[in-house]
């Protein structure tokens, strides 16, 4: 039988040195910690092995007065960790921020060797991600680095959307994406208040003519961040590089924190945010495809030997591309047990 690796090429690498083997290694949750917080950041050695990515917060939601306390901070917890299995990434702060030339200088100088990835903010264009390319490849020069340290950006400006394609191909340090529903809430001017997920007013109704005419007309509501994380999807697909859901808020709404991650998933995301350790067990169990699943990929795999043509299984027509499908599942389940 073939395997998923017969089907996936390599993905490119960039010059001149291999800076791009975009890491197989999983995330499905991305959980944030404000390095500034003590009690927060004594829980981290604790953390490791239990979660795909440990990400130090620099940015939004680190008080403006304890910028300089989370950096030095999450270089303490760096310097005094084995991360083991578990990724180091880290969100400096803004490009226009008067913090993020010494967020990038402090950390790859002092602990860039246990950095994995960089996720940047507000990315707005190629630009951004040239200038942090540029400077990343000097400060890990200078450090004598032997790895590159990869790039994440947040989608989170209307211009960042609509200059998706070419963040994504501007670096062959490009990790992949996040959407940031907050910011980009704020900068398209939505008229919702919270941090991700749905809205209860943004929803269908049932047509009154309808066949099936129910006199309360149910309504259903709808995934305000379809459209964006389709996108956002499309793009890094087109480059090679993963697409994650980011934030949600309501950390009590566990139900709902599920479904959008779900959503995301089904459309095509790898992983997202976790901003509460509760979110981390929702984030792994949903980004992970079901043994059933993995399962009935296996079996359409198997029936369609060289993969083309058509069979039947189970009453259903299975074809060349039924198959690739099959195989995305396959891979992932493989990615995720190695
Ligand atoms: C995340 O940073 C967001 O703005 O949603
Ligand atoms: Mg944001």
């Amino acid at each position: 039988m073939r395997t998923a690796k017969d089907f996936f090429t390599p993905l490119a690498v960039g010059a001149p040195a291999p800076l791009r083997e975009i890491p197989a290694r999983p995330s499905r949750a991305i959980h944030f910690f404000d390095p500034s917080n003590a009690k927060m950041a004594a829980k981290i050695p604790d953390m490791v092995g239990t979660v795909d990515v440990l990400l130090g917060n620099l940015e939004d939601a680190v008080k403006a007065e304890n910028k300089e306390a989370a950096r030095h901070g999450l270089v303490e917890i760096a310097t005094n960790t084995d991360f083991g299995p578990t990724q180091l990434w880290t969100r400096v702060n803004a490009l226009d921020s008067p913090w993020v030339l010494d967020d990038l200088t402090t950390l790859v100088t002092e602990i860039g060797h246990k950095l994995d990835v960089i996720m940047v903010p507000k990315v707005q264009g190629a630009e951004d991600i040239h200038y942090v390319d540029r400077l990343l490849a000097q400060l890990e020069a200078k450090a004598k680095l032997e790895r590159p340290i990869l790039v994440h950006a947040i989608l989170e400006t209307a211009r960042g959307v609509a200059n998706i394609e070419e963040i994504c191909g501007a670096s062959p340090r490009m990790h992949g994406l996040s959407l940031g529903p907050a910011d980009l809430a704020a900068d398209r001017r939505m008229k919702t208040t919270r941090v991700g997920g749905g809205h209860p007013g943004y929803l269908v109704r049932q047509d009154p003519t309808g066949g099936d005419i129910d006199a309360d007309r149910p309504t259903y509501q709808q995934d305000l961040w379809h459209y964006t994380i389709a996108r956002m999807v499309d793009a890094c697909a087109m480059h090679g590089i993963y697409a994650h859901y980011g934030p949600f808020g309501d950390i009590a709404d566990v139900v709902a924190c599920e479904d959008q991650f779900r959503n995301a998933y089904l459309l095509g995301c790898v992983g997202a945010w976790s901003l509460h350790p509760k979110q981390i067990a929702i984030a792994k169990k949903v980004f992970s495809p079901s043994v059933e699943d993995v399962e009935h990929a296996r079996r359409v795999v198997a029936a369609m030997g060289d993969g083309t043509g058509a069979v039947m299984l189970d009453g259903k027509m299975e074809d060349d591309a039924s198959t690739k499908q099959c195989l995305v599942m396959v891979e992932l389940a493989e990615r995720l047990a190695a």
